[in-house]
């Protein structure tokens, strides 16, 4: 098969083949096909699109181009979550010991932060000795042992989307519905869950700016899983300014031990819970009222605060990091951001706000990047509070002064005031089945 002659027909606006889709996938994974062939093709697939066979035939070539994890040594319903990205998102580390402590394993791989987003694996680090990094038996084992486990990705899953996602990231071919999609769903598909629920962020901090977009992107994933067999649900949610009060690693992990000892941000708390039972529900747990009610009860009675400690101990970490949250480290150096008005918050910029967390030290600017675990964001006011000019809205943690004041010109940029209180945006936009 001529690779140039792929590149030819999809840019002439023709559909692929799965002997084509197929090449392009293996090629991508086994290194074959040189980066600036696949970049062009990645190119005419923006411009041009995938039909709807031809996006199912590359989530799957994706999902089979490496190791496809074996959950059989798992007994029992196996779940899984995912968000599609954003900023003070640290509902996994309260929803999976929800949904583990009702029964249903969590066998969940996770990613580190990517751009202005946070990654679940990079949070859990903040605690010391927790290990990501497990092999296939350890991971069985975590998940035999305490019915969740979060780790990294293994290098060997999913290869094609890893240097698929490596070149859209250089070659502005990230945001198309059709790639995202399949991105996403090859790494869920190779996770070899039964049931899984997607968070499609939508909004400002979201890849999705917009609701007809997020919505497009949920109903092609959910298409992709039911076609691969998977019980699957998306919920579209706002992430139009940040999640919770706090971003950045440890303080993320420090809020949701928090949320999980029923004192968390309503936000927060909300979206874990309503994640948790779409999970549970898929799961055959009860319907979707009943399995919000269970799922709330396990952070009433503190069941799943255990569970939690239990997976950091079992993946290496100390549980007191968990049970007294503050113990965890935060940057010494501290920055109090004041109103410049009073009146109201009218947005506070979610993609702006995670700018200003990477510039703290909470992300990485390059790859080889090293993270300060104790930098971040401790928001006092968020979108739709009355303010006082010279209030402290919020507060900035890093280890380096310069990082201070960079990050404080990137923060004070993202939030904006006005007279009038903002209209309210629920944080459930709507949730595709
Ligand atoms: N996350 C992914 O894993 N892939 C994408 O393409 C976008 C977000």
């Amino acid at each position: 098969m001529n690779f140039v002659d792929i590149i030819r027909k999809k840019r002439d606006g023709l559909a692929l083949t799965r002997e084509e889709i197929e090449y392009f996938a293996f090629s991508a994974a086994d290194g074959s096909v040189p980066d600036y062939q696949l970049s062009a093709l990645l190119m005419a697939i923006c411009f041009n699109g995938l039909n709807g066979r031809e996006t199912l035939e590359l989530t799957d070539a994706m999902a089979r181009s490496g190791d496809v994890a074996d959950l059989s040594a798992i007994s029992g319903i196996k779940g899984d979550k995912h968000s599609t990205g954003g900023v003070g998102d640290k509902t996994t580390l309260v929803t999976a010991p929800i949904v583990a402590e009702c029964g249903v394993k969590i066998a969940k791989m996770s990613g580190r932060g990517l751009g202005h987003t946070g990654g679940t694996v990079d949070k859990l680090e903040s605690v010391p000795g927790f290990r990501s990094s497990l092999s296939p038996e350890e991971f069985t084992a975590v998940v035999n042992g305490c019915g969740l486990c979060v780790a990294g990705q293994s290098g060997r899953l999913c290869p094609a989307d890893k240097k698929l996602y490596s070149l859209r990231d250089v070659t502005a071919t990230v945001d198309n519905i059709s790639l995202i999609a399949s991105s996403i769903m090859s790494k869920k598909l190779a996770g070899g869950a039964d049931c899984i629920v997607l968070d499609v962020k939508c909004g400002s901090g979201a890849f999705m700016k917009d609701r007809e977009s997020a919505k497009q992107l949920a109903e092609k994933m959910v298409e992709i899983g039911r076609g691969a067999g998977k019980k699957i649900a998306a919920l579209i949610t706002n992430m139009d300014s940040p999640l919770g009060n706090c971003i950045g690693n440890s303080l993320e992990v420090a809020e949701a031990a928090e949320t999980l000892r029923g004192n968390g941000p309503e936000d927060l708390t909300e979206l874990s819970v309503l994640l948790a039972a779409k999970l549970l529900e898929l799961a055959g747990k009860g319907d979707f009222d009943y399995c919000k009610a269970l799922a709330m009860s396990k952070i009433k009675d503190g069941s799943a605060l255990k569970k939690l400690a239990a997976m950091i101990s079992m993946q290496g970490g100390d549980p007191e990091y968990i049970m007294a949250p503050s113990l965890l480290p935060t940057a010494n150096l501290k920055l109090d951001i004041t109103a410049s008005e009073s009146g109201y918050i009218s947005h506070m910029n979610a993609a702006g706000i995670g700018s200003a967390c990477v510039e703290l030290g909470a992300g990485r600017h390059r790859k080889e990047d090293e993270i300060d675990h104790g930098a971040g964001i401790v928001l006092n006011k968020k979108t739709g509070d009355a303010v006082k000019k010279g209030e402290v809205i919020a507060s900035l943690y890093s280890s380096k002064n310069e990082f201070l004041d960079i990050a404080a010109l990137q923060f004070e940029k993202s939030v904006t005031f006005s007279e009038k209180k903002p209209d309210e945006i629920p944080i459930l936009l709507e949730i595709i089945e």
